[in-house]
């Protein structure tokens, strides 16, 4: 294996060669969705040119060949999160479809007295689902606390769970504020508690290395997107003995065993929960980001992200007027911050202007940012092919903003 190089790895990400209202593209909107490697891009569109068929259906050539490649997928999903089993891997829309999958399997055994426990740290996606069935259900959300730097409350942890506790849904970093949360330790918490863990993995599946036979979950989600693939496909990971329990999600073709009108009967997972012709393409898309990324030097590929993410927050704060929201000790590629008196809408089309994308507003974490005490502000975002030299124009173009607007 090639140790890691950032300049070798940009080559293969064609869209950040492009200037944009001619200044060279600094992407710094990666939490948001990852750019795509050419490996990706080409998948995409041979398939469309030569591979197009519908799976699990036709007798023909193509079919049995798309149907391969899709199948194929989750394998290689399989083996890239160490799942134990193919069957487990169910492909869904992203982390959203699959969280309202669960809220609905969960909704089919939750009692009005019973607890949905997430942390502050959640993105609306692993919030919102969750009221919807306490509603349907009459059970309780709670939440586990966190500190103004946005670490949970270790000392206090075991007081949110009891044996009303019936699941754990918690995000593993946070997309607003980078918090990685030790899902491991907080998986032996819940276990001691007998409450299965969801673990929401669509931040750190493009930042660390993914075992959920390690995290000690039972069930673990990503989007494909956001980890180089296509968007509009993701992944649920579950534990058999769990996705047996639940009811369809949704009905339709290619889930079913046999249907009458008076009765039908359902498939095996994971096509239970596979209802109509899927995002085909996108599964093939996922395969190949999954396997390039396989093939980096990850241990490199962290070093590098860790060394921007430091250079990064120090010459952020090396800006007077900045506050930078979140500072966890474990804390992943997330830069989120503030100028003071000038809104984060006029930094953002600044930067904007300069070539810069960064992620302005709530980041969908609307009670994080209550919490924390503020209201709209600029988020950038980084991966492994972002440079030194892109933070130093990210500094540059602060600086500027703040003659500009102050
Ligand atoms: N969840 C995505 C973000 O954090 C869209 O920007």
């Amino acid at each position: 294996m090639k140790p890691f190089s950032v300049d070798q790895v940009r080559l293969d990400f064609p869209i950040l060669e492009q200037k944009i209202g001619g200044k060279q593209l600094v992407y710094f909107d990666n939490a948001a969705t990852t750019q795509k490697p050419k490996v990706v891009i080409d998948a995409l569109n041979n398939y469309y040119r030569y591979e197009n068929a519908n799976i699990h259906r036709g007798i023909h050539y193509l079919s049995e060949q798309a149907t391969l490649a899709y199948e194929n997928a989750r394998k290689v999903v399989k083996d890239y999160i160490n799942a134990p089993q193919e069957k487990e891997i169910i492909f869904v829309r992203g982390v959203t479809e699959g969280i309202n999958l669960l809220a609905n399997g969960f909704g089919s055994v939750l009692k009005p007295q019973d607890e949905i426990l997430i942390t502050a740290l959640e993105h609306h996606a692993n919030i919102v689902p969750w009221q919807i069935i306490a509603t349907k259900t009459g059970a309780t959300l709670k939440v586990i606390p966190i500190s103004k730097k946005g670490e949970i409350l270790w000392d206090k942890i075991e007081e949110s769970f009891s044996e009303k506790t019936k699941l754990l849904s918690c995000v593993h970093i946070s997309n607003a504020i980078g918090t990685v949360v030790a899902v491991e330790k907080l998986s032996k918490v819940a276990k001691k508690y007998g409450v299965p863990m969801i673990v929401d993995g669509a931040q750190s599946v493009a930042h660390l290395p993914i075992d959920v036979e390690k995290i000690g979950c039972d069930f673990y989600l990503f989007s494909a997107h956001k980890v180089l693939g296509p968007t509009g496909i993701g992944v649920l990971w579950g534990k058999e003995e769990w996705l047996e329990k639940f009811p369809p999600y949704q009905g339709g073709g290619d889930m079913i065993e046999k249907v009458s009108f008076n009765k039908t009967t359902y498939k095996e997972i994971p096509a239970k929960f596979e209802a109509g012709t899927p995002h085909i393409a996108g599964g093939i898309g996922l395969s190949n980001a999954l396997i390039y990324f396989g093939k980096l030097d990850f241990k490199g590929m962290m070093e590098h992200e860790d060394k921007l993410l430091k250079y990064a927050t120090k010459s952020l704060m090396e800006i007077s007027d900045i506050k930078i929201w979140g500072q966890a000790k474990e804390k992943s590629c997330i830069l989120n911050f503030s100028i003071e008196g000038i809104h984060a809408y006029d930094v953002s089309s600044y930067l904007d202007s300069q070539g810069i994308a960064v992620r302005t507003g709530l980041h969908c974490a609307e009670p994080l940012m209550d919490f924390l005490g503020t209201g709209a502000t600029t988020r950038a975002s980084l991966a492994f092919y972002n440079t030194f030299d892109e933070i130093d124009r990210l500094k540059d173009a602060l600086k500027k903003t703040i003659v500009l607007f102050k």
